[in-house]
């Protein structure tokens, strides 16, 4: 790799900003100054600026737990993108593996790796998407076996020509539910509780295929998947 992107990846310099490094001779590759951008990293080299030892980082997963009134978008907007609460370097080249409405909270996985993201998010992959759903209308008990087979069978929603796919409703009180889904339209969760004439008042994504949210991490907190959780997916 050329140095100047070496620079680029591993640390939070633009390429012009890396170039301006190297010609103040601030790097070194192996103990000896280099200012050409374009020269070629040895496998294994010691790169240091300002004698710092600098590397590339490897492909990177991320589990965050969003907090209200953020956004699973690479840029801010209304809100902040859920990108800003990264601490690391580019933070913001990162993609998010299913997305979450500004007021959903929980789970949401973050990386550079397109064919992991790709595995999670892709409709033929069919991934399990847990929420915890907190509802206006508290389900009677008399209704709530009817309610699970409907949403077992799949529900029509407006402006959708194919029902949903078969969903897992799990009853916790009558007013607070976990629904497992295995598609991602476009709100789907309070669609498909708007179509049984009910409303979602809070939401919260709990688990993304074997992948749970941690515990022990507060809103807007994160840490790296661990291998095996990466090797699930
Ligand atoms: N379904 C919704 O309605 N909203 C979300 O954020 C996620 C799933």
């Amino acid at each position: 790799m050329r140095l100047d992107k070496y620079l680029c990846e591993s640390t939070e310099l633009s390429r012009a900003d890396a170039k301006k490094c190297l010609h103040r001779s601030e790097v070194t590759c192996d103990g000896v100054v280099i200012k050409n951008p374009a020269f070629k990293v040895p496998d294994g080299c010691d790169v240091r600026l300002l004698d710092e030892p600098v590397s590339v980082r490897g492909i990177r997963y991320i589990m965050l737990n969003k907090p209200m009134d953020t956004l699973c978008s690479n840029v801010d907007e209304v809100y902040p993108s859920v990108l800003s609460l990264l601490d690391i370097p580019k933070a913001y080249s990162l993609h998010i593996a299913g997305r979450l409405d500004a007021d959903t909270t929980g789970l949401v996985l973050i990386t550079d790796d397109g064919q992991w993201s790709h595995r999670l998010t892709s409709p033929v992959k069919a991934c399990e998407k847990r929420y915890r759903v907190w509802l206006a209308d508290p389900i009677p008990e008399d209704k709530v076996t009817e309610m699970v087979e409907w949403f077992a069978k799949g529900v029509a929603l407006k402006a959708e020509k194919v029902p949903t796919k078969p969903a897992v409703l799990e009853m916790i009180s009558a007013s607070e539910v976990l629904l497992t889904i295995t598609e991602g339209k476009y709100h789907q969760v309070k669609r498909m509780f708007a179509a049984a004439g009910n409303k979602v008042v809070g939401l919260h994504r709990e688990q993304i295929g074997e992948i749970e949210l941690d515990a022990q991490l507060a809103a807007g907190e994160w840490r790296y998947l661990t291998q095996e959780e990466v090797e699930s997916v």
